[in-house]
């Protein structure tokens, strides 16, 4: 069993990853840490709150992340695709419970330290807090398990930019400590998330089949759909998700032992994620680059997993 957290700006695809790892027996979640990036860090830790408790885990800690990027204002316009609650818009009711009293960092610290080479994290946001986490307590780096991440896009465009994916656009120098750090890091960015798409009628489907959890998907993925739709697209990419199908089964994915950096200096291609395809730097790899995915065995298990939910 994996042991994982995840660090999450919920957010609408964030929440269907969510629901996938509860819902998989091969993962043991011991606690979300929350982080700006769809929407603010108040609305991303209340809805990560409503999660586990949606999932029937209150008992997961929840600990409240960055307010901002390390050095940059927080700029970033993802309500325009998870709305402004970062749940599509549908209300839902308050949350019972409350935050960790720790914040993101020292929770992710305190996780790892007691847990030393147990803890995987599991980064769906920018990357704020990995990247404080390993600054407060720099002995994490040869103590988390691994960092399956995400973000980036290796091979093809950006989707915020030409080049940029989002969670690595929005803190593009926490970016760059996370993948240079020296510790095992995992890409699942644009190259395979957006070769998985959810049509109209695998969502629809999901309901019919499923129950509470899969309503509540059904319910917020709407407005993130149409954002889909009305860019031409025939579904849903599937991002947050994929990093949770690459704990579940890594043969869904094949990968490349790459030299990545982070740009954050250009004016018009900061957050891009350059890969060193034919090893020019000199660079030892420092990531995994996930670059095939078996969608359509993905698919089935993202299925089986939440219609057998409750
Ligand atoms: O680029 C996609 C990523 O940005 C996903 O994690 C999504 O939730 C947003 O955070
Ligand atoms: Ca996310």
């Amino acid at each position: 069993m994996k042991r994982i957290i995840i660090d999450t700006d919920p957010g609408v695809d964030d929440s269907m990853a969510i629901l996938l790892a509860f819902n998989s027996p091969e993962l043991k979640i011991e606690g979300l840490t929350t982080i700006f990036g769809n929407t603010g860090t108040t609305i991303t830790t209340q809805n990560a709150l409503r999660l586990v408790e949606l999932a029937g885990h209150p008992e997961v800690p929840v600990a409240r992340g960055a307010e901002k990027p390390l050095l940059r204002p927080f700029t970033g316009e993802g309500w325009r695709v998870h709305g402004r609650n970062g749940l599509g818009e549908v209300e839902f009711p308050a949350p019972q419970g409350q935050p960790d009293p720790r914040r993101a960092a020292q929770f992710i610290v305190d996780t790892v330290m007691a847990n030393p080479g147990e803890i995987t994290l599991v980064p769906v946001g920018p990357l704020t807090n990995i990247a404080l986490a390993a600054m407060l307590e720099p002995r994490i780096v040869g103590l988390v398990k691994e960092v399956v991440l995400m973000g980036g896009a290796a091979g093809v465009p950006g989707n915020v930019s030409a080049v940029a994916e989002a969670n690595v656009h929005n803190d593009p120098e926490a970016a760059s400590i996370v993948f240079h750090a020296g510790w095992p890091v995992t890409m699942v960015g644009l190259d395979v998330t957006q070769q998985t798409i959810m049509s109209p009628a695998y969502l629809d489907a999901l309901k019919q089949d499923g129950g509470q959890l899969t309503s509540f998907i059904r319910a917020i993925v709407q407005h993130y759909l149409q954002f889909h739709l009305d860019q031409g697209v025939p579904g849903i990419y599937v991002n947050d998700s994929s990093a949770i199908a690459y704990l579940i089964d890594p043969t869904l994915f094949t990968t490349r032992h790459l030299f990545v950096d982070v740009e954050y200096q250009s004016r018009y291609h900061v957050g891009q994620t350059v890969a060193d395809w034919r090893g020019r730097r000199g660079q030892a790899p420092n990531c995994h680059v996930c670059l095939g995915v078996d969608s359509e065995r993905f698919l089935a298990i993202y299925r089986q997993r939440l219609i057998g939910a409750s």
